[in-house]
């Protein structure tokens, strides 16, 4: 039995109907519960919706043997999983932005607002600038707004909470999508059902392309 950690949302459906494509369905996956765990015996796949940002823990910890997980969450908090293929799916950027206003001084500290203090503060060591991290957990458009930091470091997938809080893009970090995630002990006793799944996901994922 695999078991596989699906990143609760809209992404995650849309992975789901990926794996379903590629012949590893458990249509009550869909079914709206709230229920988190589904099983497919003949197919052989158990199914389980958590969040997103903690995909990588199940998978590293062997909860799971593989996941969904962005590489955001991938590059942020570096789970020790073997990263097996680009789902080319979830695309976004990491970027940093910052209100149309703003006018950078660099010989000041900079104030950056992010949920991501990992990939900012390696952004920042690579430039060499000192910033003060201000960790928020969400809305982190706002705190440039109300003076709390000077510039954010966040996810911009259409560019529309930017664009509606008067907020512009200064410099792309990384480009971001959803990537097949496995843990390490399950792909060496596992691997001929893991290498299955994703030789078959990866080719529905070719055929869209
Ligand atoms: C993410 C991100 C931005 C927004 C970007 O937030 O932090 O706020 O999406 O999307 P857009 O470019 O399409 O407007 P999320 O919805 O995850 O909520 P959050 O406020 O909890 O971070």
């Amino acid at each position: 039995m695999l078991n596989i950690a699906l990143p609760k949302g809209r992404l995650g459906e849309k992975v789901y109907k990926i794996f379903e494509e590629a012949g590893y369905e458990c249509p009550s996956v869909l079914s709206n519960s709230r229920k988190l765990i589904f099983e497919n015996e003949k197919k052989g796949v158990r199914y389980f919706w958590v969040k997103p940002s903690d995909v990588a823990i199940y998978v590293e910890r062997g909860a799971a043997d593989i996941g969904v997980a962005g590489k955001d969450i991938i590059e942020e908090y570096s789970p020790e999983v073997y990263e097996l293929l680009d789902l080319n799916m979830g695309k976004c950027r990491m970027a940093v932005a910052a209100p149309k206003t703003f006018k950078d001084d660099p010989n000041r500290t900079l104030r950056a607002a992010t949920k991501f203090k990992n990939i900012a503060s390696k952004y920042y060591a690579s430039q060499s600038r000192d910033i003060d991290i201000i960790e928020l957990n969400g809305s982190i458009e706002i705190a440039p707004i109300l003076g709390l930091s000077d510039v954010i470091v966040d996810i911009v997938e259409t560019g529309t909470t930017l664009k509606e809080n008067d907020l512009e893009v200064i410099t792309e970090i990384m480009r971001i999508s959803a990537r097949l995630i496995s843990n390490q002990t399950s792909y060496r006793f596992k691997n001929s059902e893991i290498t299955a799944l994703k030789d078959a996901v990866a080719k529905v994922i070719a055929s869209k392309e």
